[in-house]
C-alpha cells in the first residue's frame, strides 16, 4: 500500500511563490496582500488564486509572458534569501507587501521572509529551495479570472529539474534585510517585463521604468501617446504629489514668495522632501545636486528650467550646490561621440550654467572626468551592492549594452552623498541631499535610495520637473536632436518668432470657430510656455480665461510669449558672453563652498593615491 506523501515539497512551495512574483510582474499588482489562497496537489500540480485588481482577464500575451518569467527566473536559479526578522521591525519597513489577504495572527511575533531578488518578498513559513533552478519547468495548465471580484486562478504542473539535484536541507541562504525601496521596486516590476515583446529590447525597448497606459519614460526617452500622465508616473514610480500645504510651508521656512515652478506645479513631485524641511528648521543644512549631460553645445529652454529652479532653491535656503557633468555617460551611451568632445562640451555647458547666476562661493561645477577620483571611493562602495540583475531591471540595460553602461549608474548615484566631496563639503559623512531633478533621471535615484542604507548613508530626497514640451505639442519632451522641436538659448529673436508662430496651438482653425469654442489650453504649447515663463500670476490667470473662452486668439497668445522669450534668451545671451574661461575654472576648482572656506577645519584631504 503506497502510503501519502506530503505534496507541499520544498521545490512546489519555491514554484508557487515564481509564479506569484510574475504574476505580479507581468499583469502589475502589488506584492502585498493579493495572494487569496493556494494548494498543492500530488503529481507536481498546483494552483493559486490572486487579486488582480483589474477588470479584465490577463491577455494570452500577458499569461505567455508570466510563463517565461517565470522559467527565466528558474534559468538563472536565482538565490531564494531566508530572512528571519521581528514582524514590528518587517512592517516598518515594507507595510503589508509580505502578506497574504489574510494576515498571521496578531500572536505572530517574528516572520521569516523569503526573498527573490527582482520576484517576490514573501512571508513564508514551509521549506523552499535554496535557489530556484532545481524548480525545473513550468506550465500553465489553465486559468480562470472572475470578472465581479476581480480574482483571478491560475493552475500548473511542475517538472522538477533532474540535473541540478535537489538539496532540500540545505540551509538557505542569508542575506541583509533589503530596503524598503525593494517594494517599490518590486511592485513596479510590470514595468521590466512588459506583456507585448521580448526582453531582449534594448534600453529604448526594455526600460519601460513606467511602461504603462501608452507612456514611457527613462532617462534616455519620453513618450506618450498623449499627453503625459504625471499622477500615474507618481504612482508608478512611488514618489509623492507636491501639495499645497509643502508649497506654503517652503515660503514659510524661507520666508519667500515659491518660485513659479512651485506655485505652478512645474515641480510636482517629491520624495523626502518634507524630511529636508524638518532637519533644515532643526538646524541641519542640506546641500544641492544636480546635473547635466553635456552631450550638445546647445542648451535649449527645456534645460534651464532645473538649473533656473535649483538657482531659486540655493537663493532661498542659503546652501551649497554640486553640479555634476557626466561627460563620461555621454561618452558611454552616445555611440558618435568622442571623449575629448564630451570634456569639452563639459565645459562649454559650465558656462551656460554659469549665466543663470549661480553664487560662485558656494557652487561647485564639476566634470565626472575631472573629478572622478575623489568620489571613486564612494563610486566602488556603490558598485559592489548593485547586481546586473538591478540595473538591467532599472534601467533595461541588456547583454548587448557596453560595460560601461552598466557601470555608470553608480557615478551618477555618487554624488547624492556629501561624502563624494571631501574639500568641497569638508567631507561631513551625513550632510542630507536634495536633488532637483526632471522626473526621467528618478530611476538613477530609486537605485541611489535602495543603496544608500545599506552603505549606513542617508538618501537623498528629490523635487521632480514636470517635462517642457517640445514646439509640437503634448507627449513628448523638447528634444536637442530635432532642431524643429526645440527653442535653443542661441536662437535670435527672428528665430524664435518664427518657432513660436509654428509651434503646436490648442487654439482653433479660425477665428469664428476660437470665438466659438474657445482654446484647449492644456495641449496649447504657448500658453503651455507662458506657464513656465509669465512671472505675473493674475495675468496668466487672465490670459488662460480669455484664451480658453475664446476671447483671445492664438496669434495674441503668441505675441505675448514671443515678446517673454525674447527677453529671455537674450538676457543669457549676454550673460553667457559675460562668463569667462577664468570664470568657469573658478566654478570647477576643487575647493571648500560650504561658507567661504570657514569649514576649513574640516576638510579632509582626497583618499591617499
Ligand atoms: N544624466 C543627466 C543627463 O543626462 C545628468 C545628471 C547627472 C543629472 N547627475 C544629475 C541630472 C543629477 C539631474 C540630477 O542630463
Amino acid at each position: 500500500m503506497a502510503t501519502t506523501v506530503d505534496p507541499r515539497t520544498p521545490t512546489m512551495t519555491t514554484a508557487l511563490e515564481i509564479v506569484k512574483g510574475a504574476l505580479c510582474a507581468v499583469i502589475g499588482f502589488p506584492i502585498g496582500k493579493s495572494t487569496i489562497g493556494s494548494r498543492i496537489s500530488e503529481g507536481n500540480k498546483a494552483r493559486i488564486t490572486v487579486k488582480t485588481g483589474k477588470a479584465e482577464a490577463p491577455t494570452a500575451a500577458q499569461m505567455q509572458k508570466v510563463v517565461d518569467v517565470v522559467n527565466e527566473a528558474i534559468a538563472k536559479d536565482q538565490a531564494c534569501f531566508r530572512l528571519t526578522m521581528p514582524r514590528k521591525d518587517a512592517e516598518s519597513t515594507y507595510g503589508s507587501a509580505m502578506y497574504d489577504v489574510v494576515e498571521p495572527p496578531a500572536q505572530v511575533e517574528e516572520l521569516s521572509l523569503l526573498y527573490i531578488e527582482g520576484l517576490v518578498l514573501h512571508s513564508q513559513l514551509h521549506p523552499c529551495l535554496p535557489s530556484t533552478g532545481p524548480v525545473g519547468k513550468v506550465s500553465v495548465t489553465k486559468q480562470k479570472f472572475r470578472v465581479n471580484k476581480q480574482e483571478l486562478e491560475v493552475m500548473f504542473d511542475v517538472e522538477p529539474s533532474t540535473d541540478t539535484p535537489t538539496d532540500d536541507t540545505a540551509t538557505p541562504p542569508q542575506c541583509v534585510p533589503p530596503s524598503a525601496e525593494t517594494v517599490v521596486l518590486l511592485n513596479a516590476s510590470e514595468a521590466r517585463v512588459s506583456a507585448d515583446d521580448g526582453v531582449e529590447g534594448g534600453v529604448e525597448e526594455s526600460g519601460k521604468a513606467a511602461a504603462e497606459g501608452g507612456q514611457k519614460v527613462t532617462p534616455w526617452e519620453v513618450e506618450a501617446d498623449g499627453e503625459v500622465d504625471y499622477e500615474k508616473l507618481v504612482k508608478s514610480f512611488g514618489s509623492s504629489l507636491i501639495t499645497e500645504d509643502i508649497v506654503a510651508r517652503v515660503e514659510r521656512v524661507t520666508g519667500r514668495k515659491a518660485h513659479r515652478f512651485l506655485r505652478r506645479g512645474l515641480f510636482f513631485s517629491h520624495r523626502d522632501l518634507t524630511q529636508i524641511l524638518d532637519l533644515y528648521e532643526a538646524g541641519k543644512k542640506f546641500f544641492l545636486y544636480t546635473g547635466r549631460g553635456p552631450s550638445s553645445d546647445a542648451l535649449h529652454l527645456g534645460h534651464l528650467v532645473p538649473f533656473h529652479f535649483t538657482k531659486y532653491l540655493q537663493e532661498a535656503f542659503k546652501v551649497p550646490l554640486v553640479v555634476q557633468l557626466t561627460d563620461d555617460e555621454k561618452f558611454l551611451f552616445k555611440p558618435e561621440l568622442k571623449l575629448e568632445e564630451c570634456h569639452r562640451l563639459a565645459f562649454e555647458n559650465a558656462k551656460d550654467i554659469i549665466a543663470c547666476g549661480f553664487d560662485p562661493e558656494s557652487t561647485f561645477i564639476f566634470s565626472d572626468l575631472d573629478y572622478i577620483q575623489h568620489m571613486y571611493p564612494v563610486v566602488l562602495k556603490i558598485q559592489k551592492l548593485v547586481t546586473y540583475n538591478q540595473v538591467r531591471g532599472i534601467f533595461g540595460f541588456t547583454e548587448s549594452h557596453n560595460i560601461g553602461c552598466q557601470a555608470f549608474p553608480a557615478v551618477q548615484a555618487a554624488p547624492s552623498f556629501s561624502s563624494s566631496f571631501p574639500i568641497p563639503l569638508g567631507g561631513t559623512p551625513d550632510r542630507p541631499c536634495l536633488i532637483p531633478c526632471a522626473i526621467d533621471q528618478d530611476a538613477y535615484f530609486r537605485m541611489t535610495r535602495d543603496v544608500a542604507p545599506r552603505m549606513k548613508l542617508r538618501k537623498p530626497a528629490l523635487i521632480h520637473s514636470r517635462f517642457f514640451p517640445g514646439l509640437q505639442g503634448p507627449g513628448g519632451k523638447m528634444s536637442s536632436s530635432t532642431e524643429s522641436s526645440a527653442i535653443f538659448v542661441t536662437d535670435t529673436p527672428k528665430k524664435v518668432k518664427k518657432k513660436i508662430n509654428g509651434c503646436f496651438s490648442g487654439g482653433q482653425e479660425t477665428k469664428e470657430l476660437q470665438e466659438l469654442h474657445g482654446a484647449n489650453i492644456h495641449v496649447d504649447v504657448p500658453y503651455q510656455y507662458l506657464t513656465f515663463f509669465m512671472e505675473d500670476d493674475d495675468e496668466l490667470k487672465r490670459i488662460g480665461e480669455e484664451y480658453a473662452a475664446g476671447r483671445m486668439l492664438t496669434g495674441e497668445v503668441k505675441k505675448i510669449l514671443i515678446e517673454i522669450l525674447t527677453k529671455m534668451t537674450k538676457d543669457h545671451q549676454d550673460a553667457r558672453a559675460a562668463v569667462t574661461d577664468e570664470m568657469v575654472r573658478s566654478f570647477m576648482a576643487v575647493r571648500p563652498i560650504d561658507g567661504s572656506g570657514a569649514a576649513a577645519g574640516n576638510v579632509v584631504p582626497p583618499p591617499p593615491p
